[in-house]
Protein backbone atom coordinates (compact mmCIF):
# COMPACT_ATOMS: atom_id res chain seq x y z
CA UNK A 1 0.00 0.00 0.00
CA UNK A 2 2.10 3.07 -1.14
CA UNK A 3 0.22 5.39 0.87
CA UNK A 4 1.48 3.64 4.04
CA UNK A 5 4.77 3.03 2.52
CA UNK A 6 5.29 6.65 1.89
CA UNK A 7 4.09 7.12 5.65
CA UNK A 8 6.86 4.67 6.93
CA UNK A 9 9.31 6.26 4.81
CA UNK A 10 8.31 10.07 6.31
CA UNK A 11 8.05 9.79 9.76
CA UNK A 12 8.70 6.04 10.85
CA UNK A 13 12.30 5.81 12.87
CA UNK A 14 14.14 2.63 11.78
CA UNK A 15 16.36 2.24 15.25
CA UNK A 16 17.87 -0.82 14.52
CA UNK A 17 18.19 -3.40 11.94
CA UNK A 18 15.12 -4.77 13.73
CA UNK A 19 12.78 -2.53 15.35
CA UNK A 20 10.80 0.40 13.21
CA UNK A 21 9.52 3.03 15.35
CA UNK A 22 5.70 3.81 14.10
CA UNK A 23 4.67 6.08 16.99
CA UNK A 24 3.86 9.17 15.05
CA UNK A 25 1.33 7.42 13.51
CA UNK A 26 0.12 3.97 14.20
CA UNK A 27 0.92 3.00 18.00
CA UNK A 28 1.25 6.11 20.32
CA UNK A 29 0.08 9.22 18.25
CA UNK A 30 -2.61 7.67 15.40
CA UNK A 31 -2.80 9.07 11.88
CA UNK A 32 -6.90 8.06 11.82
CA UNK A 33 -7.16 9.06 7.82
CA UNK A 34 -4.64 6.62 7.44
CA UNK A 35 -6.62 4.01 9.88
CA UNK A 36 -9.34 4.53 8.06
CA UNK A 37 -7.38 3.96 4.31
CA UNK A 38 -6.04 0.75 5.77
CA UNK A 39 -9.41 -0.93 6.66
CA UNK A 40 -10.84 0.13 3.15
CA UNK A 41 -7.49 -1.71 1.98
CA UNK A 42 -8.05 -4.55 4.01
CA UNK A 43 -11.91 -4.62 3.60
CA UNK A 44 -11.29 -4.61 -0.40
CA UNK A 45 -8.67 -7.51 -0.01
CA UNK A 46 -10.96 -9.82 1.66
CA UNK A 47 -14.07 -9.19 0.36
CA UNK A 48 -14.24 -12.52 -1.17
CA UNK A 49 -13.80 -14.24 1.92
CA UNK A 50 -16.97 -14.55 4.10
CA UNK A 51 -15.84 -12.64 6.71
CA UNK A 52 -18.61 -12.53 9.95
CA UNK A 53 -15.95 -10.79 12.44
CA UNK A 54 -12.38 -9.49 12.83
CA UNK A 55 -10.47 -9.93 16.04
CA UNK A 56 -7.18 -8.12 17.04
CA UNK A 57 -4.68 -8.17 20.05
CA UNK A 58 -5.02 -5.24 22.42
CA UNK A 59 -3.08 -2.19 22.28
CA UNK A 60 -2.11 -1.51 18.50
CA UNK A 61 -3.84 -3.67 16.55
CA UNK A 62 -7.27 -2.00 17.71
CA UNK A 63 -6.80 0.83 15.42
CA UNK A 64 -6.47 -0.75 11.87
CA UNK A 65 -9.10 -3.28 13.36
CA UNK A 66 -11.47 -0.84 14.38
CA UNK A 67 -11.71 0.31 10.85
CA UNK A 68 -11.42 -2.73 9.23
CA UNK A 69 -14.72 -4.08 11.17
CA UNK A 70 -16.68 -0.51 10.42
CA UNK A 71 -15.71 -1.03 6.66
CA UNK A 72 -16.85 -5.05 6.12
CA UNK A 73 -20.03 -4.05 9.19
CA UNK A 74 -19.03 -6.59 10.94
CA UNK A 75 -18.34 -7.18 14.87
CA UNK A 76 -14.95 -6.75 16.30
CA UNK A 77 -13.29 -8.44 19.23
CA UNK A 78 -9.92 -7.58 20.93
CA UNK A 79 -8.19 -10.12 22.58
CA UNK A 80 -6.73 -9.23 25.83
CA UNK A 81 -3.01 -9.81 27.11
CA UNK A 82 -3.26 -7.63 30.61
CA UNK A 83 -4.62 -9.66 33.49
CA UNK A 84 -7.99 -8.33 34.33
CA UNK A 85 -9.73 -8.89 38.12
CA UNK A 86 -13.39 -9.05 35.88
CA UNK A 87 -12.27 -11.63 33.14
CA UNK A 88 -12.39 -14.47 36.11
CA UNK A 89 -13.61 -17.48 34.31
CA UNK A 90 -15.39 -18.63 31.54
CA UNK A 91 -12.40 -17.77 29.40
CA UNK A 92 -10.04 -19.66 27.30
CA UNK A 93 -5.98 -18.49 27.08
CA UNK A 94 -2.78 -19.63 25.45
CA UNK A 95 0.74 -18.57 26.01
CA UNK A 96 2.49 -16.50 23.93
CA UNK A 97 6.10 -15.25 24.05
CA UNK A 98 7.25 -12.40 22.03
CA UNK A 99 10.76 -12.24 21.23
CA UNK A 100 10.83 -8.26 20.70
CA UNK A 101 9.65 -7.86 24.06
CA UNK A 102 11.12 -10.68 25.61
CA UNK A 103 8.16 -11.85 28.01
CA UNK A 104 5.09 -14.07 27.68
CA UNK A 105 1.91 -13.48 28.49
CA UNK A 106 -1.60 -15.34 28.05
CA UNK A 107 -3.73 -13.98 25.32
CA UNK A 108 -7.64 -14.66 26.20
CA UNK A 109 -10.88 -14.70 24.63
CA UNK A 110 -14.17 -14.97 26.08
CA UNK A 111 -15.63 -17.67 23.92
CA UNK A 112 -18.98 -16.64 23.55
CA UNK A 113 -17.39 -13.76 21.66
CA UNK A 114 -16.42 -16.24 18.73
CA UNK A 115 -19.06 -18.23 17.84
CA UNK A 116 -18.99 -21.51 16.25
CA UNK A 117 -19.06 -21.01 12.39
CA UNK A 118 -17.33 -17.45 12.13
CA UNK A 119 -15.33 -16.82 9.48
CA UNK A 120 -12.97 -14.29 11.14
CA UNK A 121 -10.56 -11.88 9.47
CA UNK A 122 -7.34 -11.58 12.53
CA UNK A 123 -5.52 -7.97 12.54
CA UNK A 124 -2.62 -6.66 14.07
CA UNK A 125 -0.19 -4.16 13.81
CA UNK A 126 2.96 -5.50 13.44
CA UNK A 127 4.32 -9.37 12.18
CA UNK A 128 7.96 -10.41 13.25
CA UNK A 129 7.89 -14.10 14.41
CA UNK A 130 4.31 -14.70 14.07
CA UNK A 131 3.86 -15.71 17.68
CA UNK A 132 1.07 -13.10 18.14
CA UNK A 133 -0.73 -14.70 15.55
CA UNK A 134 -0.72 -17.97 15.42
CA UNK A 135 -2.01 -17.58 19.36
CA UNK A 136 -4.58 -15.93 18.19
CA UNK A 137 -5.34 -18.08 15.82
CA UNK A 138 -5.68 -21.02 18.25
CA UNK A 139 -8.13 -19.16 19.92
CA UNK A 140 -10.43 -18.41 17.56
CA UNK A 141 -10.35 -22.42 16.72
CA UNK A 142 -11.19 -23.51 20.54
CA UNK A 143 -14.02 -21.03 20.38
CA UNK A 144 -14.94 -22.82 16.79
CA UNK A 145 -14.16 -20.25 14.27
CA UNK A 146 -12.80 -20.31 11.25
CA UNK A 147 -9.43 -18.23 10.54
CA UNK A 148 -10.50 -16.84 6.84
CA UNK A 149 -7.52 -14.30 6.27
CA UNK A 150 -4.54 -12.97 8.78
CA UNK A 151 -4.01 -8.37 7.79
CA UNK A 152 -1.33 -7.45 9.18
CA UNK A 153 -0.45 -3.88 8.41
CA UNK A 154 3.53 -4.07 8.64
CA UNK A 155 5.58 -7.44 7.97
CA UNK A 156 9.32 -7.19 8.63
CA UNK A 157 10.27 -10.09 5.94
CA UNK A 158 13.11 -11.08 7.13
CA UNK A 159 12.12 -12.46 10.33
CA UNK A 160 9.95 -15.56 9.89
CA UNK A 161 5.86 -14.59 10.83
CA UNK A 162 5.07 -14.28 7.19
CA UNK A 163 6.67 -17.18 5.50
CA UNK A 164 5.70 -19.50 9.04
CA UNK A 165 1.94 -18.60 8.92
CA UNK A 166 1.57 -18.79 4.69
CA UNK A 167 3.17 -22.53 5.36
CA UNK A 168 0.74 -23.42 7.46
CA UNK A 169 -2.16 -22.51 5.37
CA UNK A 170 -2.80 -19.57 6.28
CA UNK A 171 -3.95 -16.27 4.05
CA UNK A 172 -2.13 -13.30 4.91
CA UNK A 173 -2.16 -9.96 2.98
CA UNK A 174 0.24 -7.81 4.71
CA UNK A 175 0.00 -3.69 3.38
CA UNK A 176 3.83 -2.98 3.77
CA UNK A 177 6.86 -6.05 3.59
CA UNK A 178 9.54 -4.27 4.83
CA UNK A 179 12.93 -6.58 3.72
CA UNK A 180 15.52 -4.75 5.51
CA UNK A 181 16.13 -1.71 7.29
CA UNK A 182 18.92 -0.56 9.24
CA UNK A 183 19.31 3.50 10.39
CA UNK A 184 17.44 5.88 8.25
CA UNK A 185 16.53 3.30 5.71
CA UNK A 186 13.98 1.32 4.79
CA UNK A 187 13.48 -1.77 1.99
CA UNK A 188 10.08 -2.76 1.23
CA UNK A 189 9.55 -5.72 -0.64
CA UNK A 190 10.07 -5.10 -4.78
CA UNK A 191 12.18 -2.59 -3.91
CA UNK A 192 15.69 -3.18 -5.56
CA UNK A 193 18.93 -3.41 -3.43
P1 LIG B 1 5.31 -11.90 16.83
O1 LIG B 1 4.00 -11.87 17.54
O2 LIG B 1 5.18 -11.70 15.35
O3 LIG B 1 6.11 -13.12 17.19
O4 LIG B 1 6.14 -10.66 17.29
P2 LIG B 1 6.81 -10.31 18.68
O5 LIG B 1 6.11 -11.04 19.79
O6 LIG B 1 8.28 -10.47 18.53
O7 LIG B 1 6.46 -8.80 18.79
C1 LIG B 1 5.16 -8.43 19.04
C2 LIG B 1 5.11 -7.14 19.78
O8 LIG B 1 6.21 -6.29 19.45
C3 LIG B 1 3.90 -6.37 19.39
O9 LIG B 1 3.60 -5.45 20.39
C4 LIG B 1 4.39 -5.62 18.18
O10 LIG B 1 3.58 -4.51 17.90
C5 LIG B 1 5.76 -5.22 18.64
N1 LIG B 1 6.72 -5.08 17.56
C6 LIG B 1 7.35 -6.06 16.87
N2 LIG B 1 8.21 -5.52 16.00
C7 LIG B 1 8.11 -4.19 16.13
C8 LIG B 1 8.75 -3.09 15.49
O11 LIG B 1 9.60 -3.22 14.61
N3 LIG B 1 8.35 -1.85 15.89
C9 LIG B 1 7.42 -1.64 16.86
N4 LIG B 1 7.09 -0.39 17.14
N5 LIG B 1 6.81 -2.65 17.49
C10 LIG B 1 7.16 -3.90 17.13
P3 LIG B 1 2.75 -5.85 21.60
O12 LIG B 1 3.56 -6.53 22.63
O13 LIG B 1 1.58 -6.64 21.12
O14 LIG B 1 2.34 -4.46 22.19
P4 LIG B 1 1.21 -3.44 21.80
O15 LIG B 1 1.92 -2.24 21.30
O16 LIG B 1 0.31 -4.00 20.75
O17 LIG B 1 0.49 -3.26 23.08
Amino acid sequence: MKQLEDKIRKVGRPLSEHVLLVDMFLNHQVDCTLMRDIGREFARLFADAGITRVVTIEASGIAPSVMTALELNVPLVILKKARSVILDGGVIQTEVFSFTKQSSYQLTLKPEFVHVGDRVLLIDDFLANGEAATGAAELIKKAGGTVAGIGIVISKNFQPGLKRLRESGYRVEALAEIEEMGEGYVRFAGEAK
